[in-house]
């Protein structure tokens, strides 16, 4: 439909109409008569009697393709506008194919995989009608506290900003043009902005932060995501610097639409709209509605604020009346951006008389083993341990070593059965005689699981007891050369509603593990977890440690590929392991302060520094071990002082010297020593992976552009200072191979 008959059709509505195409609700709202509905969803949501669900615009988490077709023909039917319907939902990372959790994904660097991962996700909503999804969310953390690490890029804003860019890609094309193409759907970026600081790290709490952190760290994710040409963006539930981001104007007039440019469709979050009134922001009903509204939110997701108030918030007042219509506009442009008008079932008539071929097909699982093999972080491998022989006598012991509940809980449409677990994995390798395979432990502690009551029936029931469990572990362990212990926090203590203050291995299984390092046994210990544990109690226990995360439909054969090395690992972390949780918020890219710990000094009690603890975290961001070995040597940097329009090229060396052919990746840091803003010890600029054989060695090229040392100074401007630089090239943040010093020359110098 062109513009003009698209604004023809938006004025051609009347009030209700429109305010219907603002409103968001669940499926139950559709199904059976009118009386089980006005008595059931509707009287339980608030909505007000005479709303009429033939006005709605858009459906949360249907995800069945022939329910999807009988809610848009009943709809179409029945409505006076025959606006199509729009079905929106939480696939975040895979729809039945389900890849590994986003923190995990990050751990890949490996950004054409991701985005490839993402298409796929798009591909499977597509062939099942789904139009919209709620990814990516790129709410940068530094605290494995909250819950929500699992489906973050992590604490790094350069990581973010290319999720984001390569997650958009993935499930709406590069589109030139604003339409979504076919096998595309439309993405959403979330939360604006900043929910993955909550103070400490408790879920939904205040977030509180100078606008030079706020711009410096956390808006470049979603201000790449609107580069990649996202079309929705959803609010957040938190506060910011004290005011809801659902009715924040300045966040989302100012900032979101004008500066960041974006001119799509804003969506609360679940409820937030009307959750401003428990923030203590909107007196009520009405009031949540005007100031949502003044704040630029588009859609109401699941509550009836917008549906029960906006006609009165907008009768006589021709502004808030201009906003309405706005919002609407950008309703029926995505509608009209997605070709529901000329197909309201956009593709689905094609396949669902077909079972959709391209759910959970050879090809989308052969990427989601590939980049789960590519998310897998090798902590520890002491006296190269690993991989193991296939010949070695293997005692799989852990509450993970059959668990088929490795998905992470944003898989809303992922299958369990579909999962490779971790024996199942290992047996596509080995002979079973070579392999036992038992429980050993408990996941939770039994007192623990009401705090899970949500999901009791999710819970793997534990009937054995703990002695019988440990002594079956002890015998199997004895029986064996090697022990591979899989362990890890349940997926119900991640994720969503998931903030913990003591984020480590369950108890139950941290017993487990001391007895069995009584034992004159190897242990490699598998850890399953939606974000960075608490490890430092148990590295001493373990010969070998790797970071499995949640690692999706494939995660067993990934798993057992890298134990075997048919795969050498070569994730790298995209988040800080804290040795201790009061060091919460460590992270790389800190501040110097005025006195630095420095090692030189000792122990000198005033400087910048615990008393109780080291500053170190136990793993530092960007670190991960391979089976192989690099070496790293500088050749040649373009040169030592740059002007801004010029470019500082270096050429490293990079060399496999170890028996294994591998993937390594290169990091590049830049450190501006002195700035109108202390700026941190080090900042990641630039990154390559690179694959080398064994005794290979290759030239791997970055370039320094003036971009790269852009900050937000004191008054917020995005730029540039003349001054000296320290370029750091490493393994890891903290493993730096190779380092130099370039000045970027003040204006004046360019005649
Ligand atoms: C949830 C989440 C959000 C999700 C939305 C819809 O509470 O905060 O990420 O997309 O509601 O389910």
């Amino acid at each position: 439909m062109d513009n003009n008959t698209l604004l023809e059709k938006l004025n051609s509505l009347s009030i209700e109409e429109k305010i219907g195409q603002l409103i968001q609700l669940t499926g139950d709202f559709f199904e059976g008569d009118m009386d089980t509905v006005v008595t059931g969803p509707l009287k339980k949501l608030g909505l007000n009697i005479d709303y009429n669900v033939y006005n709605t615009g858009s459906i949360l988490n249907i995800t069945n393709p022939e329910k999807i077709i009988r809610l848009q023909t009943d709809y179409l039917e029945k409505s006076i506008h025959k606006i199509p319907l729009l079905f929106m939902a939480d696939i975040i990372y895979g729809y039945r194919t389900i890849f590994p959790i986003p923190i995990a994904q990050a751990c890949s660097w490996n950004y054409d995989d991701i985005e490839h991962a993402a298409s796929i996700a798009a591909q499977e909503c597509y062939d099942e009608g789904i139009h919209v999804t709620f990814s990516p969310m790129v709410d940068i953390v530094r605290d494995p506290r909250w819950g929500r690490v699992m489906e973050s890029p992590g604490e790094d804003t350069l990581l973010a900003r290319k999720y984001a860019q390569s997650v958009v890609l993935g499930i709406q094309g590069s589109n030139l043009d604003s339409t979504v193409p076919a096998n595309k759907i439309a993405a959403c970026v979330k939360h604006f902005a900043a929910y993955g600081a909550p103070v400490a790290g408790r879920e939904y709490n205040a977030v509180d932060m100078s606008e030079h952190t706020l711009r410096e760290y956390y808006l470049p994710g979603y201000q790449a995501a609107i580069e990649a040409g996202v079309k929705l963006v959803m609010t957040a539930f938190n506060t910011l610097n004290g005011i809801p981001a659902t009715g924040n104007e300045w966040l989302n007039r100012d900032v979101l639409r004008q500066e960041m440019n974006f001119d799509g469709v804003l969506i609360s979050d679940y409820a937030a709209i009307e959750e401003l009134i428990m923030h203590g922001y909107a007196e009520d009903e009405a009031s949540a509605a005007r100031l949502a509204l003044l704040a630029s939110v588009d859609v109401d997701m699941k509550t009836a604020v917008y549906a029960n108030q906006l006609k009165n918030v907008i009768s006589g007042n021709d502004h808030m009346l201009e906003l309405l219509n706005e919002a609407v506009y950008r309703v029926l442009k995505l509608k009209n951006d997605l070709g529901l008008f000329e197909d309201p079932f956009r593709g689905l008539q094609e396949t669902v008389q077909l079972p959709t071929s391209s759910v959970l097909s050879d090809e989308h699982k052969k990427a989601a083993l590939s980049l789960a093999e590519e998310s897998v972080v090798l902590l520890k491998n002491e006296h190269e341990l690993l991989p193991l022989s296939k010949h070695t006598k293997v005692a799989l012991i852990g509450p993970y070593a059959e668990e088929n509940s490795t998905l992470g809980m944003w898989a809303i449409k992922g299958e369990e059965a579909d999962t490779v677990n971790l024996k199942t994995g290992l047996l596509k390798l080995v002979d079973p005689d070579n392999l036992s395979v038992c429980r050993g432990a408990h996941l939770l502690p039994l007192d623990a699981r009401e705090a899970f009551d949500k999901y009791a029936d999710k819970l793997a029931v534990e009937t054995s007891a703990e002695e019988v469990l440990l002594h079956e572990a002890i015998r199997n362990a004895n029986e064996a050369e090697v022990i591979v212990l899989a362990l890890g926090e349940s997926i119900y203590q991640s994720g969503e509603g998931g903030s913990r203050t003591n984020p480590t291995l369950p108890e139950p299984q941290l017993k487990l593990l001391y007895e069995l390092s009584l034992l004159d046994k190897k242990i490699i210990l598998i850890v399953y977890s939606g974000r960075p544990l608490i490890l430092t109690e148990v590295v001493g226990k373990a010969d070998a440690i790797i970071q499995a995360w949640y690692p999706g439909t494939m995660g067993g054969e990934a798993l057992a590929n890298i134990l075997y090395g048919e795969v050498n690992p070569s994730g790298k972390l995209a988040m800080t392991f804290p040795r201790s949780v009061g060091q919460i918020p460590v992270y790389y890219n800190e501040l110097n302060t005025g006195r630095p710990n420095l090692k030189e000094n000792g122990f000198y009690r005033f400087a910048s520094r615990y008393i109780d603890e080291v500053n170190e975290p136990l793993y530092p961001f960007g670190y991960g071990k391979s089976y192989t070995s690099y070496e790293y040597s500088l050749l040649s940097i373009s040169q030592k002082e740059m002007k801004k329009n010029e470019l500082v090229d270096i050429h490293i060396s990079v060399s496999n010297t170890g028996i294994y052919d591998g993937k390594e990746t290169i990091q590049l840091y830049i450190r501006d020593k002195f700035a109108s803003v202390a700026r941190p010890v080090k900042v990641l600029k630039d990154f390559k992976k690179v694959f080398l054989q064994s005794g290979q060695t290759k030239i791997v090229e970055f370039s320094i552009h003036e971009e790269m040392l852009k900050f937000y100074g004191r008054e917020m401007k995005y730029k540039s200072e003349p001054g000296e630089f320290d370029v750091y090239i490493g393994s890891s943040s903290q493993e730096i191979l190779l380092s130099f010093s370039f000045i970027l020359l003040p204006e004046d110098n360019h005649e």
